[in-house]
């Protein structure tokens, strides 16, 4: 069959795959027979134009990513390539990498580990927060390369088996989430907070720096403070709130909330009683 003939039928297909609509749109623009098989094979010829530069481009970025298994890529296809060696929910993993990929990227196109998000990709929103050698970190803002020889937890790490992690746990009990899109980087957030309590570390709103306790009774404040760092688009704070609060006494904390005052402000306080006894301790 000659060239001519091959696209003439291709051009053919593609009219006989169109929708009702957009043949409607094609007959509202004057386009009949031939031009419109015409201008349809060129349409599909600029469409699979853009879409090659467009996978050319992820390519780049991701150093072919998709398909590929974690360990094995040839260092050979990645621009900038470096190798990283880390611990990854416990999991040794060694990764050829273009050295400008964020740790984000790493965990979510080469890793398959998508629990952790891309909100903002600019260390706004906390959505892709992970636990770097126990601490918090915006994996969005973190190269993969610098993580050589560190252990990250992501939310897949943070379950042992069937069995959910406490703050998890706390989560589901209190719906601190609604669309949960936020809910992985909060709840790697609120467990590497727990431990920062725990290791009496001071934040913006601990009323005596100077002081060095062994572990700091959270205050509502002081979750709140600590938590700023993750937005939730849905609101779910309160719970979100309660549910740290929970794990970090060891209480359960009982939920009480009201609709809009006059200043048109939502008010939300936990339980009273809750909330003096932690006054109480507030500093061991
Ligand atoms: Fe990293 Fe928003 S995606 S802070
Ligand atoms: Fe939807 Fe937080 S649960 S953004």
């Amino acid at each position: 069959m000659k060239k001519h003939d091959s696209e003439v039928d291709e051009n053919k297909n593609v009219e006989e795959q169109m929708t009702d609509d957009e043949a409607k749109i094609l007959d509202e623009i004057g386009i009949f027979g031939d031009s419109r098989r015409k201008f349809l094979g060129q349409m599909s010829a600029a469409g699979g134009a853009i879409l090659a530069a467009q996978m050319l481009g992820e390519q780049q970025i991701f150093a072919h990513s998709l398909g590929e298994a974690a360990n094995g890529l040839p260092a050979q296809n990645i621009e900038n390539g470096v190798k990283v060696v880390f611990k990854v929910n416990g999991a040794e993993k060694s990764l050829n990498v273009d050295s400008r990929m964020t740790l984000l990227d790493a965990l979510r196109e080469r890793m398959e580990l998508t629990g952790s998000k891309k909100g903002c990709d600019h260390g706004q929103c906390g959505a892709c927060t992970v636990i770097v050698e126990g601490r918090r970190v915006l994996s969005c803002l973190t190269l993969a390369a610098t993580c050589e020889g560190k252990s990250v937890t992501t939310i897949e790490g943070l379950a042992k088996g069937e069995e959910f992690h406490p703050v998890q746990a706390a989560f589901i009990k209190h719906d601190g989430f609604q669309c949960g899109y936020c809910t992985p980087g909060q709840i790697c957030s609120a467990v590497a907070l727990l431990n920062e309590a725990k290791n009496g570390e001071a934040s913006y709103v601990t009323t005596d720096v100077r002081q060095r306790p062994r572990s700091i009774q959270l205050s509502d404040d002081e979750i709140r403070e600590r938590m700023s760092g993750n937005i939730c688009r849905c609101g779910a704070y309160p719970n979100i709130v309660a549910a740290i609060r929970e794990v970090h006494t060891g209480k359960d904390v009982a939920q009480q909330w009201q609709f809009a005052g006059e200043n048109s402000q939502a008010i939300f306080d936990v339980n009273e009683q809750t909330e003096k006894e932690n006054q109480a301790d507030e500093t061991v």
